[in-house]
C-alpha cells in the first residue's frame, strides 16, 4: 500500500490568482466536483476575505463537495479568520490556511517587523482560528528562503498552539532540491514535537524546480503536498499535480501512494484549460499534447515494437487513449507502413521504399501528414500505377 501522501489542491486558489484564469462560482463549483471524483483529500477553494465573489465560491463549494476538506485561505488576521469561518460554514470536512511571511525579507520588507512579533502573531492566528475550526494549517510564507533556526522555533510554536498541519513553502521558487529536502530534514530533527501535525510542501516554479523540491520534501518526511493542476499559479506556477502523482506511481521504490485516480488526470487537465483559458504547453509532461507523441523514425520503430522501448508512463493510465506516432520528414519506414495501415493499407516489404521516398517528398514540405494527406498520396500513386 505505501504511505499515504495528501493531495492538496489549490488549482482554485493560487492557479485562479493568474491574470486572465478567473473563474465565476458556477465553473469553480464545476471543477471543485471534478476534484473531488479525481479524489484530492484537500480542496482549497479560496480566499474569502478578499472578494465577495471568492467568498461565495468558498461557501457554495463547501456545499458542493462532500469527500474532501474544503480549505479557506486567510492572513494572520482576526478579519480574515472571521470572514473564512463563515464562508466554511456548510463544509462537512473544513480547515482553516493561515499563515505569515517568515523569511527576513518579508519580516523586514513586507511587515517592517521582527522576528519576535513575526512569533506572536502567528501563534495568536493559530490559536484563534482553532476556536472555530479544529483542522488548522499554518503557513510559514518564504519559508524557502527562511532562516532555519527561526523557522524550526516557529514550526514548533504554531504546532503547540494548535496547527493540524504546517505548511513550509518555497514562496519564490527559490530553493534547490537537495537545499529544500535538507530543510525538512532539519525541521524533522529540531522540532520536537513535529509528529503532532503533518508537514506539507508548497512549492513555487520560477527556476522550474517545483517538482524537484515537492518529491525532495516528501522524501524527507512531508506528508502533503500543495500543487495545481497543469502546474498553473503564480508567475511561472505551482508545483503539478499530476507531475507528483505520476512521479509516486512510476517510482513504487518511493513506498508512497495519493488517492488520485490517475485515470481522470488527462480530462480534467483539459477541462480547467479550457475553462481558465490557459493553454497547456505541448510538451508539458503527462498532459501535454506530445506527452505520448513520437515523431523521430527510431523512436516510432522501437515504439512500434515494443511500447516500453520509449514510454515509462501507459497513456492509459493517466486518461490517453493511445501513443501517438506522427508523421513528419524524420519519421521513418515503420512508422509510416504503421500509420498506412491504420487507415487500411497493408504494404509490403517491395513496395514501401518507393512509397517512403514519395512521402518524403511530401513531408519535406509540411510540418505533419495526417491521414487525409497520407490518403491523397496514396490515391494518387495508385493512379499514376
Ligand atoms: O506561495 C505561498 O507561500 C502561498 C501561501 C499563501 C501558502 O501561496
Ligand atoms: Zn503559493
Amino acid at each position: 500500500m505505501g504511505k499515504k501522501i495528501f493531495i492538496f489542491d489549490t488549482t482554485l486558489r493560487d492557479g485562479e490568482q493568474v491574470p486572465g484564469c478567473q473563474l465565476n462560482t458556477v465553473e469553480k463549483i464545476y471543477i471543485a466536483r471534478e476534484l473531488e471524483s479525481l479524489g484530492v483529500d484537500i480542496i482549497e477553494a479560496g480566499f474569502p476575505i478578499s472578494s465577495p465573489g471568492d467568498f461565495r465560491s468558498v461557501e457554495e463549494i463547501s456545499k458542493a463537495v462532500t469527500g474532501p476538506t474544503v480549505c479557506a485561505l486567510t492572513r494572520a488576521k482576526k478579519e480574515d479568520i472571521d470572514c473564512a469561518v463563515t464562508a466554511l460554514k456548510f463544509a462537512k470536512k473544513k480547515r482553516i490556511h493561515t499563515g505569515i511571511g517568515v523569511s527576513d525579507i518579508h519580516i523586514k520588507y513586507k511587515f517592517k517587523s521582527t522576528r519576535e512579533n513575526i512569533l506572536r502573531q502567528a501563534i495568536k492566528a493559530v490559536k484563534y482560528a482553532k476556536k472555530f475550526i479544529e483542522d488548522v494549517e499554518f503557513y510559514a510564507e518564504d519559508a524557502g528562503r527562511a532562516d532555519d533556526e527561526f523557522l524550526a522555533e516557529l514550526v514548533g510554536k504554531v504546532i503547540a498552539a494548535g496547527a493540524t498541519v504546517v505548511n513550509i513553502p518555497d514562496t519564490t521558487g527559490y530553493c534547490l532540491p537537495d537545499d529544500f529536502g535538507r530543510k525538512i530534514k532539519y525541521l524533522f530533527e529540531n522540532v520536537d514535537n513535529i509528529d503532532r501535525s503533518i508537514i506539507s510542501v508548497h512549492c513555487h516554479n520560477d527556476l522550474g524546480l517545483a517538482t524537484a523540491n515537492t518529491v525532495s520534501g516528501i522524501m524527507e518526511g512531508a506528508r502533503q503536498v500543495e500543487a495545481t493542476i497543469n502546474g498553473i499559479g503564480e508567475r511561472a506556477g505551482n508545483t503539478s499535480l499530476e507531475e507528483v502523482v505520476m512521479i509516486l506511481k512510476t517510482h513504487k521504490k518511493l513506498g508512497m501512494t495519493t488517492g488520485v485516480d490517475t485515470k481522470k488526470i488527462f480530462s480534467i487537465s483539459q477541462k480547467v484549460s479550457n475553462l481558465m483559458n490557459m493553454p497547456v504547453q505541448k510538451n508539458k509532461a503527462i498532459v501535454g499534447a506530445n506527452a505520448f507523441a513520437h515523431s523521430s523514425g527510431i523512436h516510432q520503430d522501437g515504439i512500434i515494437k515494443n511500447r516500453s522501448n520509449y514510454e515509462i508512463i501507459d497513456p492509459q493510465d493517466v486518461g490517453v487513449d493511445q501513443s501517438k506516432i506522427l508523421l513528419t520528414a524524420r519519421s521513418g519506414r515503420a512508422a509510416l507502413k504503421y500509420r498506412l495501415s491504420k487507415i487500411g493499407y497493408r504494404i509490403g516489404e517491395d513496395n514501401i521504399d518507393f512509397i517512403y521516398q514519395e512521402f518524403l517528398k511530401v513531408a519535406d514540405n509540411k510540418k505533419l501528414i495526417d491521414d487525409r494527406e497520407l490518403s491523397i498520396l496514396m490515391k494518387k500513386l495508385s493512379h499514376e500505377n
